[in-house]
């Protein structure tokens, strides 16, 4: 039987460490008085590179508006971007160079599930503490005490999208068609098909695919001849746009529902399936439309600084500085691991674009989620 990624991941982690000339792991990182050197792993190429373009931007956006108004005695970040190529493999080089050779104060990142479920273990072990930013797959923070996240969980978000959407449509039967190979897809379809059977929805057919799969037309295909009242699609946002499309091109029109989890929650699926994307479901952590003080601010900024408006992954990135901000100050230090770490349990009630912000004792988010509908080729928050 061949190594499972994990294990790849976790002995290649090691191997990298051994080749760093990694003896013995401090608490300490390296920066200079003052000075936060914080290393972010994006998915800057690769299948979700959509993503990572944002929230780039989103952490850009927050780091200038810190170190402008840093001051004297004011905490300055220093950022360390490494893409992570949207590959576990690549998380894996990425987070043993940002911990023993940049000797980061913490990471914030990866894109991924698929690859945070094998490079959170390495901060994990080194005492590193690392805020996820867009991991939604059960089990992330599970990793131990260091890992953290912002963003809401599908287990979070995907009752409510079903509970929400049954009101809106009447659904009562709809076919499930699912990633069958990555950390985030999979755990969406577990909730998915939980969800549905808690709400007594039939579930008449199963359908899976695998990364990097173009064509979906066989499962769309024996999806339509059963008529389903929608469609539930747990799937990343390069296949699904390609879902999506070619759903509507098989004959499932914009009049039959297409639900999806956190991987649709991106206007590049809007982008890439134009007018198929009409009468698209998807739960978030973020909208665009709050009227909450610091995300108008927000908008408007990211707006006039990158010329598109963000999107919850952008804004999920620019929070979590802010929250980084927040514990380093209450932590007395900027290169102290531990002493962040400890902050970071305690961040309260903090305000930011995602609204009032704590972690869970879990090292989850705690923040309240929105229902979603593409409609006019926009995401429209719906209200009950
Ligand atoms: N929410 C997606 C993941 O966790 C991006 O992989």
């Amino acid at each position: 039987m061949g190594m499972s990624v994990g294990n790849v991941a976790r002995k290649t982690a090691v191997v990298a460490a051994l080749a760093l000339g990694l003896t013995g792991i401090g608490s300490k990182a390296q920066a200079a008085p003052g000075e936060a050197k914080i290393g972010f792993a994006l998915s800057m190429t690769g299948a979700a590179a959509a993503y990572g373009e944002t929230q780039k931007n989103g952490a850009l956006l927050a780091i200038d508006e810190i170190n402008a108004r840093a001051g004297k005695n004011g905490i300055r970040i220093v950022p360390v971007f490494e893409d992570d190529a949207s590959q576990p493999q690549q998380g894996v080089n990425v987070f043993n160079r940002l911990i023993f050779a940049d000797k980061v104060v913490m990471i914030i990142g990866p894109t991924l599930s698929n690859t945070a479920q094998v490079a959170d273990r390495i901060a994990q072990k080194a005492g590193v503490p690392v805020v996820g930013i867009s991991n939604t797959a059960r089990g992330i923070t599970d990793i131990g005490d260091y890992i953290f996240r912002d963003s809401l969980t599908e287990m979070q978000v995907i009752p409510d999208t079903i509970r929400v959407v049954e009101k809106k449509t009447g659904m009562k039967k709809v076919a499930l068609l699912y990633g069958n190979d990555d950390a985030f897809t999979k755990s969406g379809y577990d909730v998915f098909k939980k969800a549905l059977e808690d709400s007594h929805i039939k579930i008449l057919t199963e359908q899976s695919f695998s990364k990097g799969d173009r064509d979906f037309s066989a499962q769309l295909t024996e999806i339509r001849a059963l008529k389903p009242d929608a469609l539930v699609v747990s799937a990343l946002v390069e296949e699904g746009s390609g879902i999506v499309s070619q759903a509507r091109r098989l004959g499932i029109g914009t009049n039959v529902p297409i639900i999806g989890g956190n991987g649709f929650n991106s206007p590049s699926l809007i982008k890439n399936s134009g007018k198929a994307s009409e009468n698209v479901f998807v739960g978030a952590a973020w909208n665009e439309s709050s009227s909450n003080p610091l995300n108008v601010d927000f908008v408007k900024a990211y707006t006039a600084k990158f010329g598109s408006a963000p999107d919850q992954f952008a804004a999920q990135a620019y929070a979590a500085v802010h929250i980084a901000v927040d514990a380093l100050k209450r932590a007395g230090s900027t290169d102290n691991r531990k002493a962040l770490r400890d902050a970071l349990t305690r961040v309260q009630g903090l305000d930011t674009v995602l609204g009032k912000f704590s972690f869970t004792k879990g090292r989850d988010a705690d923040c309240t989620p929105v229902v979603e509908m593409v409609m006019g080729g926009k995401f429209m928050v719906l209200s009950e």
